[in-house]
């Protein structure tokens, strides 16, 4: 035998990390561990317990308190006494505690590390290489973001107390990804570790407690779905940020509407990894070892869907039914293991009842000849070639080590399949066309696209998803956001109650009735008839009747969709063109700005002088977004990679917009123009009671270039079109300005394809003060954030 015979068929001895520490540090607990409640360790009121196991062994690790009602109530108690103390520490004070605790984080990393392997089943190599670093670096990353909160974020301030549910596959990491930007900003909170795998986290307290971190900072419960149901329904607290499944991810947006509490989800995916015919395909094959079978496939933004360039496809599967031979399952612990267990009998089921509806669905099964171990919970990397588009195994996430693969034949064929899923987390494209790739990542719907890369991540760059991924961004500026709240939020007046409208009196002119005037829909850019066939009175205070304009209906929305669709371009015209055309509405409206006025005067009663105020207030507005409009630019973020990470802003799609009663003219402009700004195209329903202003608007947008379908104006009931916008699967996001009911009602219906939304709360803004009523909250709303890494040299 050749040595290079001996080495090619030589099998790995084993090279098992000693779990020692981890096993004395259970031990020295008594294998039994309470709640961290204000900095204390505290017993749980309920009494009930549950077992924590080794998914490799399937052996007790330990036993965790369910957390109850009362214990819940606890935490949160703890969590907003210990707030106002905290904030007010300064940036500088917070930064200094989570320096500290970013380096308690390295000083026990390899405790961690082989804790986390023990409790999650995960490979020790990705626990001590990329969980435990990961975790240290996003509490560093966020002890400067503390030190430069008063500078980076004047006029704005923590919410309070946020409640915060992670899962179970990267148990600390997620924790890390809640924790560290909440209390940088100022905020406390109470955390619900995944009740399969709560170790980390009870260590983590342990390291807050030695941290010396002010107590009632950070509490944390454990408990099961039941737990995290209390949290999510209680009224103490001021944000919920959850990781997990989209159907949890749903029920949690329907309990939260109208509470006017801050939210964040991100949920699952079923992410593309596009390989093109010019990819370098070894190095490709590798991404999808990483992309799959990292974490055994449990990772939100998995690449479970492959898309291979038709020509290629035979080679790539080929060698990756190679590489899958080679690969390694077995004792987590092991430094030399590529993939280790499933965390529960649960999850193993789930992705075998997966497996087997892919094999009757007709797709083609295939598994490396090696056999799982038989203790603890394994599935062997899996590869699915023969798969149809729309069967099941394309579509639901299966959160295990299972491939499926498709072809494609051109670039425009690869993001249509892409884009064939109600998800949007990730995606990967490999090709060594540089050109390709950064013209498919823009059209790739998704929150992150890796170029010749997977699963990179760092504490400077967003995360998190579009569509029914959820929304939000975890991970540098892009992700303080989510824990603070412009200053002025908190003494905002309530939004007045409208008034009943008198009844209307036909108007005379000369002793002869007026000239009917009954404005339509503006739809597509044509004045349309209201499908109901129904109208609805426009009255001056007194009661003389102005118009009858048409109340519009769901077909009507159905059909502004259709025409926003159409007008997709939009998103793709450049900034200059945008802001051209926003400045030419504003030079169009100033050049009406007479006959606005005297609208308003007659719909609203107003002076003269406040009217030609709001007339004056929407032109400057005008001109404000068409400022913006090639000034949104986002960001090159540095991770520590040779590379970058392009941060887009791209505009969220169709956007309804809801618009104030009061001034009539500068709410709708106050809505509309950001949104268009930044590429979105709207559905905008003018002021209920005075919507002439808007109707009288068309004609503003025919003279202006406006294309066709960029602003649709149907006219009618605010709520019950806000509902229908908030229903409507083609709609991303709805914007409301109205009563608190309402609100609530657009929050609960967007929980369908889980739309973002952006509603007042039945609180009313200054539409005249520019803090208030313009800027870059409002381009925030009507942008998501795509980071696109490009890793670069040779
Ligand atoms: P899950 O969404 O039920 O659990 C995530 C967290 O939410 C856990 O802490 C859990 O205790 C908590 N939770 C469960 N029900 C809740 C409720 N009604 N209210 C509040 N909190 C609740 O996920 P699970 O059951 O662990 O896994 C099921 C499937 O979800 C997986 O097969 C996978 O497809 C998906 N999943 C996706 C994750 C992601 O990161 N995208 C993470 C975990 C699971």
């Amino acid at each position: 035998m050749t040595v290079a015979e001996i080495l090619d068929s030589m099998d790995y001895g084993p090279a098992p990390e000693s779990d020692a520490p981890a096993r004395a540090w259970l031990a020295e607990h008594g294998h039994r561990f309470e709640l961290f409640i204000g900095g204390e360790w505290v017993q749980a009121t309920s009494g009930a317990r549950f077992d924590t196991l080794d998914p490799a062994t399937g052996k007790k690790l330990a036993t965790l308190a369910q957390s109850g009602e009362r214990d819940v109530d606890a935490a949160v108690a703890a969590a907003r006494t210990a707030q106002p103390a905290w904030a007010a520490l300064g940036g500088h004070g917070r930064a200094r505690y989570l320096y500290a605790l970013a380096r308690l984080v390295q000083r026990h990393a390899r405790l961690l590390a082989t804790l986390e392997t023990l409790d999650n089943g995960k490979p020790i190599r990705e626990t001590r290489d990329i969980d435990i670093p990961l975790v240290a670096r996003h509490f560093s990353h966020h002890a400067g973001w503390a030190q430069l909160m008063e500078t980076e974020f004047p006029d704005h301030e923590p919410l309070g107390v946020a409640g915060q549910i992670i899962p179970w596959n990267f148990p600390l990491l997620m924790l890390a990804w809640k924790i560290a930007p909440a209390i940088a900003a100022g905020n406390t909170v109470v955390l619900k570790p995944a009740e399969y795998t709560s170790l980390t986290a009870l260590k983590f307290a342990e390291l807050c407690r030695e941290a010396g971190l002010p107590a009632g900072v950070v509490n944390i419960v454990t408990g099961d779905g039941a737990t995290g149901e209390l949290l999510v329904r209680h009224p103490g607290l001021d944000k919920l940020a959850f990781t997990g499944s989209t159907e949890v991810g749903r029920a949690i947006r329907a309990a939260t509407a109208g509470t006017g509490r801050k939210l964040t989800l991100e949920l699952g995916g079923k992410s593309p990894f596009i390989v093109f015919d010019d990819a370098d395909l070894d190095s490709a094959v590798e991404g999808v070892v990483d992309a799959i079978w990292f974490n055994q496939g449990q990772v939100c933004c998995a690449g479970s869907r492959l898309l291979l360039h038709e020509g290629i496809a035979d080679r790539a599967i080929a060698k990756l039914r190679a590489r899958m031979e080679t690969l390694r399952i077995g004792n987590p612990l092991d430094k030399a293991i590529d993939i280790g267990a499933i965390i529960a009998p649960v999850q193993l089921q789930r992705i075998q009842r997966l497996v087997e509806q892919g094999v009757a669905e007709g797709a083609r099964l295939w598994q490396p000849s090696w056999a799982c171990p038989t203790e603890g919970y394994f599935y062997p990397p899996t590869l699915f070639t023969k798969v149809e588009p729309a069967s099941t195994i394309a579509q639901v996430e299966i959160f295990g080590p299972v491939l499926v693969s498709m072809t494609f034949r051109t670039p425009a064929e690869a993001v249509q399949l892409a884009n064939n899923t109600p998800y949007g987390l990730a995606a990967s494209v490999w090709t060594e066309n540089l050109n390709l790739a950064l013209d498919i990542a823009p059209k790739l719907k998704c929150g992150v696209v890796w170029t010749n890369s997977t699963n990179l991540f760092d504490a400077a760059c967003g995360f998190g998803g579009y569509r029914e991924s959820g929304f939000g961004r975890e991970g540098g500026r892009e992700g303080l956001w989510e824990y603070l709240r412009p200053r002025f939020e908190r003494r905002l007046p309530t939004y007045p109650p409208d008034a009943p409208s008198p009844l209307p009196r036909m108007p005379v002119a000369a002793g002869l009735p007026a000239i009917d005037r009954t404005p339509k829909l503006y739809i597509g850019g044509k004045q349309v008839r209201p499908d109901g066939g129904y109208s609805q009175p426009v009255v001056a205070p007194d009661g003389t009747l102005l118009a009858e304009v048409g109340a519009g209906n769901r077909k009507d929305i159905r059909d502004a969709v259709e025409a926003a669709r159409n007008a997709e371009g939009w998103a793709r015209a450049s900034t200059h063109a945008r802001a051209q055309i926003l400045y030419y509405v504003a030079e169009n409206l100033e050049a009406r700005a007479i006959e606005f006025r005297d609208r308003i005067m007659a719909m609203t009663g107003r002076t003269k002088a406040k009217a030609a105020a709001e007339v004056a207030a929407a032109v400057r507005r005008l001109f404000t977004y068409a400022a913006w409009a090639d000034k949104f630019d986002g960001a090159v973020h540095s991770p520590p990679l040779r590379g970058i990470a392009l941060a887009m802003h791209e505009p969220m799609g169709i956007v309804g917009a809801l618009c104030p009663t009061e001034l009539p003219l500068l709410g709708f402009v106050s809505l509309v123009a950001p949104a268009v700004a930044a590429g979105n195209r709207a559905i905008a329903v003018p002021s209920e009671r005075h919507p002439l202003a808007a109707t009288d608007f068309y004609q503003v947008l025919d003279t202006s270039d406006v294309p066709a379908g960029v602003i649709n104006i149907v006219t009618g009931a605010r709520d019950e079109l806000a509902r229908v916008l908030a229903e409507h699967a083609e709609v991303d996001a709805v914007w409301y300005v109205g009563t608190a009911e309402g609100s609530r009602i657009v929050e609960a219906a967007s929980a369908g394809n889980l739309k973002r939304t952006f509603v007042n709360h039945g609180r009313a803004r200054d539409w005249f003060d520019p803090i208030q009523g313009e800027g870059r909250e409002f381009l925030r709303q009507a942008t998501q954030v795509k980071n696109i890494w490009v890793p670069y040299g040779e």
